[in-house]
């Protein structure tokens, strides 16, 4: 099992894909996170609501936002299932840190009411992991883990992320208890970097 993310064979019907991209455009760029309801999401959270929450919003990143360019750890959830809609690949990565010897975490909450912040961390950090999402992929992310997305050239990026009510160890064995884990890549196999 690997600590950061895993790979879920799911796949979003036209239906959702084709609501997002509108709320998307209806909505204009994406600066952070928009939380809304869409029946469709609704229903896919409702066939898995015993680890998803109601709770869900696109994600578009670029390099304008200050938020998710600081690693943090997620403080309202500690998974994610997030699903690429368009424009994901090289050029926006996910990437998975720990915390060295020496480091500050500093606790921000959000402006406005259902903004979602973390715990940031400042100070010497280093790379474990990272995560190049391509369009159509669903992963389950570890966001207890100190992570951040650095967008470089991909300004139109679309990622719907529907909050885990319980944590990744516990989302991962529900998934494989129902066959939906796409592969496992084991901790032994990844490269060090
Ligand atoms: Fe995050």
């Amino acid at each position: 099992m690997n600590g950061y993310y895993t790979n879920i064979k799911l796949l979003l019907s036209d239906e959702i894909v084709a609501e997002v991209k509108a709320t998307v455009r209806k909505m204009g760029t994406i600066p952070k996170y928009y939380y809304f309801n869409i029946d469709a999401v609704d229903r896919l959270v409702a066939s898995h609501s015993t680890i998803l929450s109601t709770q869900y919003g696109v994600h578009g990143t670029s390099m304008a936002i200050s938020g998710d360019n600081i690693p943090h750890y997620d403080l309202s959830r500690q998974a994610a299932l997030n699903f690429a809609i368009e424009d994901c690949g090289e050029g926006a990565s996910t990437l998975f840190y720990v915390a060295l010897p020496g480091s500050q975490m500093i606790t921000l909450s959000g402006n406005s009411p259902g903004e979602k912040w973390g715990k940031v961390v400042y100070g010497p950090i280093r790379q474990v992991d990272s995560l190049t999402l391509t369009n159509n992929q669903c992963v389950l992310l570890n966001t207890d883990k100190l992570h951040v997305v650095r967008n470089y050239s991909r300004p139109n990026r679309i990622v719907l992320s529907i909050d885990c009510k319980v944590s990744y160890k516990e989302a991962y064995e529900y998934f494989a208890n129902l066959g939906l884990i796409e592969f496992d890549i084991l901790d032994s196999n990844r490269p060090v970097l």
